[in-house]
């Protein structure tokens, strides 16, 4: 069965085919570059891009795929959340096609998605319950996944995420847009404890804004002693990476050890950090708790875990939508 992905809820136009699930395309043009002078995305510069874009990726993702259109069996399309403006343009080219080649159509939850990355591929099997950690440019969350029907929020950040912090510690750092690869780049284990950063943590929810403030602070304070060169920046933002990440591995394992529950499906953009990705396998390695961690190639919005995570709910629980269906943005 061939599944069409169309994912554009932030700044990626994305298209890909799986057939079941077994991605064959994967085709993303980012507007990541037209929003770097600005150290964050514009909606409206993301949108138009989108417009721009879309059918271009469609057609790249049907040639890899060496599909014709007329083989697309199921369409799957991230309707949330997301920038309204992006998630308009990916909703309404996915209801065009489904229309056009009267084939079923289905929203797909990003996050959702995000979680889903690990199992692409056939790479890991699906076992319920697990536990999911998403950490992205909009979302840190932690869910406790009984069936695709059936999945419970258990904590999140009530301010910041993770990967936002990241890129506004960058941006005032003037290290880069986004900041997360650079910062990842930059981290010293060696300086990981230099300042003793705290993040909040109340149960399994989590807050991200103090550590944020405490690095722009510390950022005036060394600019007037004249300290604030390449060095210390490396220092503040390496103890920085070790905290936040720290604490959200912490929550994970009190999450982990009150369920019971020792599988663990992680995904997202802050995904892609070679800290974290490797205290998951040591973790892994040193208790009885599975970490299933999405590819590097699928950490960041892609259009593969859409087609995926479509392809898995269409067949195991009959999903479909009908034209009407919406985007939503949270
Ligand atoms: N190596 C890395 N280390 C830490 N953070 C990273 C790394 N690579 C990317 N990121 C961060 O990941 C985020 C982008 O992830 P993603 O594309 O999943 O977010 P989003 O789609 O904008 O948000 P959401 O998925 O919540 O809607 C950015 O904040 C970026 O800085
Ligand atoms: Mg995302």
């Amino acid at each position: 069965m061939y599944t069409l992905g169309i994912e554009t809820s932030c700044d990626e136009t994305s298209c890909a085919v799986t057939k079941n699930c077994e991605v064959i395309s994967n085709i993303t043009i980012s507007s990541l570059k037209e929003h770097k002078k600005y150290g964050g995305v514009i909606p409206e510069i993301a949108t138009r891009a989108h417009l721009k874009n879309i059918n271009r990726v469609f057609e790249l993702a049907l040639k890899t795929a060496n599909i014709t259109k007329k083989k697309i069996d199921l369409i799957a399309v991230t309707n949330r959340p997301g920038l309204i403006g992006s998630l308009v343009v990916g909703v309404n080219f996915a209801k065009a096609i489904s229309l056009a080649l009267k084939k079923p159509l289905i929203g797909i939850n990003h996050l959702h998605a995000h979680f889903f990355a690990p199992y692409l591929d056939y790479n890991n099997k699906i076992k319920f319950p697990f536990l999911s950690l998403v950490v992205s440019g909009g979302h840190t969350e932690i869910y406790q996944v009984k069936s695709f029907n059936e999945i419970k929020t258990l904590g999140r950040t009530r301010d910041d995420a993770c990967g936002e912090v990241f890129d506004k510690i960058a941006k005032a750092y003037h290290l880069g847009y986004p900041g997360g690869p650079v910062i990842d780049k930059l981290f010293n284990d060696a300086y990981k404890k230099e300042f003793l950063f705290k993040c909040g943590k109340i149960g399994f929810d989590l807050s991200f804004s103090g550590i944020k403030t405490a690095l722009m602070y510390k950022k005036i304070q060394m600019e007037k002693n004249g300290e604030f060169n390449l060095k210390m920046k490396i220092k503040l933002v390496s103890s920085f990476q070790y905290s936040a990440l720290e604490t959200i591995i912490k929550t994970t394992l009190e999450a982990v050890n009150k369920f019971k529950i020792y599988r663990v499906a992680c995904g997202g953009g802050v995904l892609a950090n070679q800290y974290l990705r490797e205290r998951l396998l040591e973790i892994e390695k040193q208790t009885k708790i599975s970490f299933l961690i999405s590819p590097k190639k699928y950490t960041g919005d892609n259009a593969a875990m859409v087609a995926g995570l479509g392809f898995y709910l269409y067949n195991s629980l009959g999903v479909t939508h009908n034209l009407r269906m919406k985007p939503e943005a949270n």
